[in-house]
């Protein structure tokens, strides 16, 4: 009997114990998570908010990129790399040679925020005079945000489009460092091109894909200072080849 009640006794000990230990984990997980996640999730939630309102066709698409950079303009970057785990992300890349590294941030799931969010996200990662590469966008909307580093980039107005060429026009031609951002739609600032200015540099980017259905979705790489100049600021631009543009920009 008293074998018994021991060993009762035992079993409920560590049962009491176990269950100690894991509210504790539980409670200290909490604490850490309550202070970072409410301002992060409710922003991703509005970038996600933007986005199913852009695909819903309740918000033009020129709308939408004012929106999201005005957003992307309150982001608290120091929470949003806590967020992403920026620091284990980007720990041990191998840069390339050409162009961008793509990295896959897992974006935790919160009270609040959708599991099935409606943009997808990446983190380019560059090394300095790495491009992301002159491109055009068909049927997406995307958005930049630098998290840390400087680039320069570039954006061009799309206004024309032949097979093997297209006519574009500079918008924007600045450097930009962390917590700046800049967007794209089929409408405006369609073409862009960044390249890193500092030892190592990084975005996060978000995309909304397939804004009509049936319709290709993709980039279109061009040549934009190999293009003829024409009147109005305008340049003809070669459409090339991904080998060929990595080659000479990235
Ligand atoms: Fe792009």
């Amino acid at each position: 009997m008293a074998e018994l009640t021991r060993r009762s006794f035992n079993t409920q000990t560590v049962a009491s114990l176990l269950t100690f230990s894991l509210l504790d984990t539980l409670l200290v997980r909490r604490a850490f998570s309550t202070e970072i996640e409410p301002l992060i999730a409710r922003w991703l939630k509005q970038v996600n908010d933007l986005g199913l309102d852009l695909k819903g066709k309740a918000l033009p698409a020129v709308q939408w990129q004012q929106q999201v950079e005005e957003l992307f303009g309150k982001c608290e970057l120091s929470e949003l790399l806590r967020f992403i785990d920026f620091d284990k992300l980007t720990a041990n890349i191998s840069f390339r040679d050409q162009g961008e590294v793509s990295l896959r941030a897992t974006i935790p799931s919160v009270e609040g925020l959708p599991t099935n969010l409606v943009f997808g996200h990446q983190v380019f990662a560059l090394k300095k005079d790495r491009s992301v590469v002159p491109h055009g966008h068909e049927n997406m909307a995307t958005a930049f945000l630098v998290l840390r580093g400087r680039f320069h980039g570039r954006h061009f107005d799309r206004l024309e489009d032949a097979p093997e060429h297209m006519i574009i026009r500079p918008t924007i031609d600045r450097a930009f460092g962390a917590g700046e951002h800049s967007s794209i739609s089929d409408e405006k600032d369609n073409v862009h091109w960044f390249k890193a200015t500092s030892e190592s540099a990084f975005i996060f980017n978000i995309h909304v894909n397939g804004l009509v259905a049936n319709r290709r979705t993709g980039r279109v790489y061009i040549d934009p200072q190999g293009g003829e100049k024409l009147s109005d600021g305008r340049i003809k631009a070669r459409k090339i080849g991904s080998d060929e543009v990595y080659r000479k920009y990235g």
